[in-house]
């Protein structure tokens, strides 16, 4: 069974990181969307309301599982028994960040391949960083973020 893991902060999923799970749950067996515990971030949205919208707006992809992380994503690719790992890739901006972050991957365990994505584009603008700034704000992120989240990201970001 061909496992990949999509990684990431998730803080919150937006409708670019579900374009990227959606087309990677048709290429492998088993995508498993991996929030991960950075313990030199602080997220706006504990980890558990991370993983629980992610579970959301996957329950009616079956091939897609959410897990959670902490520590070295090879680790975790490894005790997965994954093989590779799926990046969603924007702009050029994005590019040098994932490179280097690829390469020290696969210089930690050249067993592990990282596969690039590229984002629709549609969503080549769109980050969780805007979101949260814009739903601080107020302004709509209706089609920014999943509809089966909406209410309560936007909620949360209003009364931060
Ligand atoms: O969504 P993000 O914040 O860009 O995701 C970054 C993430 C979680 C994929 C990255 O920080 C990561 O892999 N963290 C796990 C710790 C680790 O393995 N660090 C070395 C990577 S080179």
């Amino acid at each position: 069974m061909n496992i990949a893991i999509y990684p990431g902060s998730f803080d919150p999923v937006t409708n670019g990181h579900l374009d990227i799970i959606k087309r990677s749950s048709k290429i492998f067996d088993k995508v498993i969307v991996a929030v991960a515990r950075n313990p030199n971030k602080t997220p706006m949205f504990t980890i558990q309301e991370r993983v629980n919208f992610l579970e959301r707006v996957v329950k009616s992809i079956p091939n897609v599982e959410v897990d959670h992380f902490e520590g070295l994503l090879v680790d975790y690719v490894k005790e997965k028994n994954a093989i590779v790992i799926i990046k969603g890739l924007r702009a050029i901006s994005d590019f040098e960040y994932e490179f280097q972050m690829a390469l020290m991957n696969r210089k930690l365990d050249k067993s592990i391949e990282t596969l690039f994505m590229m984002t629709s584009y549609k969503y080549s603008y769109l980050s969780s960083s805007m979101v949260k700034e814009i739903g601080k704000l107020g302004g709509c992120i209706g089609e920014l973020v999943p509809a089966e989240i909406l209410e309560d990201v936007q909620t949360k970001l209003i009364n931060v």
